[in-house]
């Protein structure tokens, strides 16, 4: 059964390949993801080792002058996504957006370094990506952290990866929505409008992409001039084990500064990240920067710093909030405690689980001693699969698959999942 699974994760693979970049999944997602490239590229190496580093080349192909990453390149035209490059115009040779997304590509060129067959192509692959991904790191700490807190702040809510998270409905409800004109949404007419964000919601995240644009998308204005502005922790740790990851690579291909000055980055981060903890969570939280406090959502958010290397302590309390969760649903992990108001377990980041989520999270959990619970998270995500096939997310009460069908990440953290327990050779 299991090598069905695996065969048929290659197979969303490779339907999802154009050649050089794949697609998360053909008709809702037509173009080139930041955090889906890099993370689908460890299923990729499965396949084909070589296959997997063009991956996360051509999304460094990409990268801005600044040192930017765009969360979207738009490779070829499709009117099938909305908001399409007129709506951005960033006024790129290859059109992109002009917003970011997790920066997670550290950690994957890692992994994909330590695992590798070949090791000549692995070196001279991750060297030449070493400094394009620490140039992206140090462009977040310049532009997104101008206070040198040590925590970065995302300024649209797609940045963070989770597009409609309950985390952002207060900081969000500042956006306006007066002046942003008639659209058609396409998203909509690929997945249920039930699963996806609402009307109002979408209005704001074109203001945020208007307003950019009447900056002329200048990095240095945009932190300041957004009324959005949100420190993330699970952002903030999936950059954080990336800096750590990308030092320690630096070190062993011989760059000792890279190494140091993106262990720097790491530590003070990781510090910082200590602000965001609530005792009455027992997890961390997001900070909203623009009204100076803490945002009482209990998310997966304030979960995922476990995937970065915080005190043995914070794991073990959220490897506890794991535990009890899992007592609440059936499916780990929600990316909303179910218990909060505004959960809703079909809708997006407001409620289901998604298995690239549960991946980073078990990793964490994996190497910080918490076994069981990675085990819990691991067997779960492998029921969704056997129970509706390789969806976007899923309920985590019932395990009905929602958003888009053949998800590139989530054959790929099947992959991942299949290897690891060694349930595939
Ligand atoms: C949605 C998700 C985002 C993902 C993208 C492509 O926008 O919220 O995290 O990168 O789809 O899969």
């Amino acid at each position: 059964m299991n090598n069905v699974l695996y065969d048929q994760a290659v197979e969303i693979l490779e339907r999802n390949d154009l050649g050089h970049y794949t697609v998360p999944t053909h008709g809702l997602y037509p173009f080139q993801w930041n955090w889906d490239s890099a993370l689908s590229a460890l299923g990729q190496y499965y396949i084909n080792e070589s296959r997997a580093w063009t991956e996360i080349e051509t999304l460094f192909e990409h990268q801005w002058e600044d040192g930017m990453v765009p969360h979207i390149i738009f490779h070829k035209e499709d009117d099938g996504y909305f908001p399409g490059p007129e709506v951005w115009a960033t006024n790129r040779k290859v059109p992109s957006s002009g917003i970011t997304q997790p920066p997670v590509t550290g950690f994957a060129i890692r992994r994909l370094y330590d695992r590798a067959h070949d090791k000549d192509m692995a070196q001279r692959r991750a060297k030449a990506l070493l400094p394009k991904i620490a140039a992206w790191h140090n462009w977040f700490f310049a532009n997104r952290d101008p206070d040198g807190t040590g925590l970065v702040a995302i300024i649209h809510p797609w940045e963070s990866g989770r597009d409609n998270s309950i985390d952002w409905d207060d900081a969000f409800s500042r956006v306006p929505t007066e002046g942003v004109g008639e659209f058609t949404r396409r998203d909509t007419m690929h997945a249920d409008p039930a699963h996806r964000p609402t009307k109002e919601q979408y209005q704001r995240y074109i203001w945020l992409v208007q307003h950019f644009r009447s900056l002329s998308w200048d990095n240095s204005l945009l932190h300041d001039a957004s009324p959005f502005r949100v420190v993330d922790p699970g952002f903030n740790a999936i950059l954080l084990r990336s800096c750590a990851d990308l030092a320690a690579l630096a070190e062993e291909l011989g760059d000792d500064v890279l190494a140091t000055e993106q262990r720097r980055l790491a530590e003070k981060g990781l510090a910082a990240m200590e602000t965001l903890w609530s005792d009455k969570h027992q997890q961390y939280l997001c900070f909203d920067r623009a009204a100076e406090a803490l945002i009482d959502s209990p998310s997966i958010g304030g979960l995922l710093p476990v995937f970065a290397r915080i005190e043995q302590s914070r794991a073990d309390a959220i490897a506890a909030r794991i535990d009890d969760l899992g007592r609440r649903v059936k499916y780990l992990i929600p990316s909303h405690d179910p218990d909060v108001e505004g959960y809703d377990g079909a809708r997006y980041w407001r409620g289901p689980s998604w298995l690239i989520v549960n991946y980073m999270i078990s990793d964490g959990l994996l190497r910080d001693g918490h076994k069981d619970t990675a085990d819990r998270i691991i067997a779960d995500s492998m029921k969704l699969i056997h129970i509706g096939g390789f969806a976007e997310y899923f309920d985590p009460m019932n395990g009905a698959p929602c958003g888009g069908p053949h998800f590139t990440w989530t054959a790929a953290m099947v992959i991942e999942f299949l290897k690891l327990t060694g349930e595939v050779a």
